[in-house]
């Protein structure tokens, strides 16, 4: 059997992480990433595609003779990027891992989420869906619940389209901007839903539609201020393992959450072959669905990855043929850790191409996954507003946090900021 051809779409931390952990594969005949960063160079071919351009990564994938596809982010997803490649005659024989976008619609509408669980009874907050011409019946459910209200844009609003507001006039004003096109098609419609107080987990599913495996759990830290503060952002640091998440606990989020999703995918003919990335709510012990992406999650990737000691590539093969069944997952014992180093003034506007005039050497414990950076006259240079994530794998959390936190000082750019409570509240 020969070995693959792979070609990871995505630039940032997580498809660092991927192509890092592809790379080490001995089923591995070359991996290609596009667009890819300067991390992913390191370790793979470039390729200056862009994966929304569907026709072009076809193209590349016949000329290049790939055997699989590898999405990262969701955009090209929910696009049908996946039912692109399974129809173009040329590309039809091609493993692809991401879902056809049917399936990604579970990230693409938020009411479509919504519905889904509920028909399977998956465990999520109390909601209803309204548009414009329900503004009055949506303040009128508003007052039946507890505040803070938690108001949603239906379709992808590039992370920014949750609002958690306490006041009830201001929900009601928010409500208004949402119907008025803030997010255009995106928030044509409105889930409003019930505020769950718990701490939030990250789980991740591998699935071939029928058999899965649950991937190591992560957690995110999603404002940019120490202690849970400020804006919101794409994730400043991430741990894997996380203490909260015991055995009993994992038990409950797969009897009550990853068997019925699985199930009722299957149960409403939904095929799935890729990653299900599913945000929870620990709720006194009990998990329940904030949401679900049909993707890995960045950065929860660059802790994930590390911890895996199992080949990945065989298990996408298998997943993406439909036999994932009566596979297993080895993972490492150890704790990984992440800490994002960001851009000066991210999550708003931030300077881009400051110079990066150290970034330390990988080590087997210590990798420093590239997010947003490129390259501009031979010089490395800030490109993003998260930089780069700053990975260490210890026997305890606080060798790996203290390992983690060496990588992000040793850094060297104007501007860098970095959160200096990672992992604390896991103590
Ligand atoms: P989402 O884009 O659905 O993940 O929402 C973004 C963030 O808003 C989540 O990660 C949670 O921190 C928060 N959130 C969303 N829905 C709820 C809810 N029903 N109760 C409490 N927090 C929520
Ligand atoms: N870390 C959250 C996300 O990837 O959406």
């Amino acid at each position: 059997m020969n070995n693959l051809n792979v070609l990871l779409l995505g630039s940032g931390g997580r498809e660092h992480a991927i192509a890092w952990k592809l790379s080490q594969s001995p089923r591995l005949n070359h991996l290609f990433v596009a667009p890819g960063n300067p991390g992913t160079a390191k370790v793979a071919d470039n390729i200056a595609l862009n994966p929304l351009d569907f026709e072009a990564v076809a193209n590349f994938v016949s000329q290049q003779s790939i055997d699989m596809v590898v999405v990262g982010p969701e955009e090209p997803l929910v696009r049908g990027i996946s039912d692109f490649l399974r129809n173009t005659p040329s590309t039809k024989h091609v493993m692809v891992i991401g879902p056809q976008q049917q399936a990604a619609t579970l990230e693409g509408s938020k009411n479509f989420a919504k519905e889904f669980m509920q028909r399977h009874n998956i465990p999520t907050a109390k909601y209803r869906t309204f548009d414009a011409s329900e503004v009055a019946q949506a303040k009128e459910f508003m007052l039946e619940l507890k505040p803070p209200f938690v108001l949603k844009a239906d379709g992808l609003a590039a992370g920014k389209g949750v609002i958690i507001e306490p006041d009830y006039h201001k929900a009601c004003q928010a409500l208004n901007t949402l119907f008025a096109g803030q997010f255009g098609d995106a928030s044509q419609k409105v889930v409003i839903e019930e505020f769950m107080t718990g701490i939030e987990l990250s789980v991740f599913v591998l699935t071939d539609g029928e058999s899965y495996l649950i991937l190591p759990e992560a957690k995110d830290y999603k404002r940019i201020g120490d202690g849970d503060t400020g804006a919101n952002t794409g994730g400043m640091g991430a741990v894997s393992p996380v203490p909260f998440a015991n055995q009993q606990f994992m038990q409950r989020v797969e009897e009550r959450i990853v068997r019925p999703t699985i199930d009722g995918l299957r149960a409403d003919g939904i095929p799935y072959n890729g990653f299900i990335f599913i945000g929870l709510m620990n709720v006194d012990s009990n998990p329940f669905v904030v949401e679900y992406n049909v993707r890995m999650g960045d950065p929860e990737t660059e802790v994930v990855m590390p911890r895996i000691k199992s080949d990945l590539l065989p298990l996408l093969e298998r997943c993406a043929q439909g036999q994932l069944k009566g596979s297993t997952l080895e993972t490492h014992k150890e704790i990984a850790t992440t800490v994002i180093v960001v851009s000066d003034g991210y999550p708003g506007s931030y300077p881009k191409g400051i110079p990066i005039t150290h970034c330390p050497n990988n080590t087997d414990q210590t990798i420093a996954f590239h997010a947003g950076t490129s390259v501009s006259n031979d010089q490395l240079v800030t490109a993003g507003g998260r930089v780069m994530a700053c990975t260490a794998l210890a026997p305890t959390l606080d060798k790996a946090l203290a390992m983690s936190y060496d990588i992000a000082q040793s850094i060297q750019y104007q501007g860098k900021f970095y959160r200096r409570d990672i992992g604390l509240d896991l103590k």
